[in-house]
């Protein structure tokens, strides 16, 4: 199981929750990791459990984005691999919908994925480094939601983004993908059930089981199964792949 080794990788939102489950397989794999969560407690506990360097970064911010590739460099001298892991989800029906919400969710999702993906080709660039990126997508990405238009919005921008930057970056030897999870349980999902408790009147857990119901696997994802499409992204294995969304979903969505 080094799929991975000498190879560093910078993941933003890796604190908990799917990014997190892929800084632990990337580890297993022979990869160094760094954590980027704007959760710096949570990055700094993770990181502590995993053996992975936490770093305080905001992708919503350019700095933060520079300072973390500053101190990921410093300590593994360079970056081959970035998953745009970071992401918030928001609900409220179309005559609900807030600026102010709809502005943080396309900062995190989408100008946050941009600008660090950015940054990081720069710097794949400028070291000659054959590299991989991989953004988080989502079946979000693919169809629209009712009460889901904003996050669903951003997710079908990721899908895009991922290939305009894949088709430019190519060039470089930089491939960009994006990997598109369904319904993965976790705090992201337990927030998505709550919302739906809310608007749609469902008692708490309701929503999770009824979107796991349908799955066609049988049951939700874990971050667990994700991680091999994460592992196989990053790998030399995936050097002829570019600017592709791939569905890991239980069966969910077929594109
Ligand atoms: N969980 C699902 O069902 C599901 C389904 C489809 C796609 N996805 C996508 O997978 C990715 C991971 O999802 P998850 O379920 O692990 O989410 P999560 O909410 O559990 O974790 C997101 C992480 O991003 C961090 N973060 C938030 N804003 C940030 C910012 N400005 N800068 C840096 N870090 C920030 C949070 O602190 C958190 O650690 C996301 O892109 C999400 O949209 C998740």
């Amino acid at each position: 199981m080094t799929r991975l080794a000498g190879k560093s990788a910078l993941i933003t939102g890796a604190a908990r929750g799917i990014g997190r489950a892929f800084a632990e397989r990337y580890i297993a794999e022979g990869a160094q990791v760094a954590i980027g969560d704007i959760d710096f407690v949570g990055a700094t506990e993770t990181a502590e459990e995993i053996g992975a360097l936490a770093i305080q970064m905001d992708v919503t911010n350019r700095d933060s984005i520079e300072n973390a590739l500053s101190e990921t460099t410093a300590t593994f001298g360079q970056i081959d691999v970035l998953i745009n892991n970071a992401a918030l989800f928001t609900a409220a029906p179309i005559l609900d919908i807030k600026e102010a919400d709809y502005s943080r969710t396309f900062d995190v999702n989408i100008k946050g994925t941009l600008f660090t993906l950015q940054a990081v080709a720069r710097h794949m660039i400028d070291r000659g480094i054959k590299g991989k990126i991989i953004n988080m997508a989502s079946q979000a990405g693919r169809r629209g939601e009712p009460l889901v238009a904003v996050y669903c919005a951003t997710k079908a921008a990721v899908i895009s983004l991922t290939q305009s930057a894949g088709l430019n970056l190519i060039k470089h030897g930089i491939n960009v993908n994006a990997i598109s999870p369904g319904v993965v349980d976790g705090a992201h999902w337990d927030g998505v059930d709550a919302l739906f408790a809310k608007f749609e009147g469902k008692k708490i857990g309701q929503k999770k089981a009824e979107v796991g119901a349908t799955v066609p696997y049988g049951r939700m994802g874990t971050p667990d199964d994700l991680t091999g499409m994460a592992v196989f992204l990053a790998s030399d294995e995936a050097d002829y792949i570019v600017a592709q969304t791939y569905n890991v979903d239980g069966g969910q969505w077929m594109s």
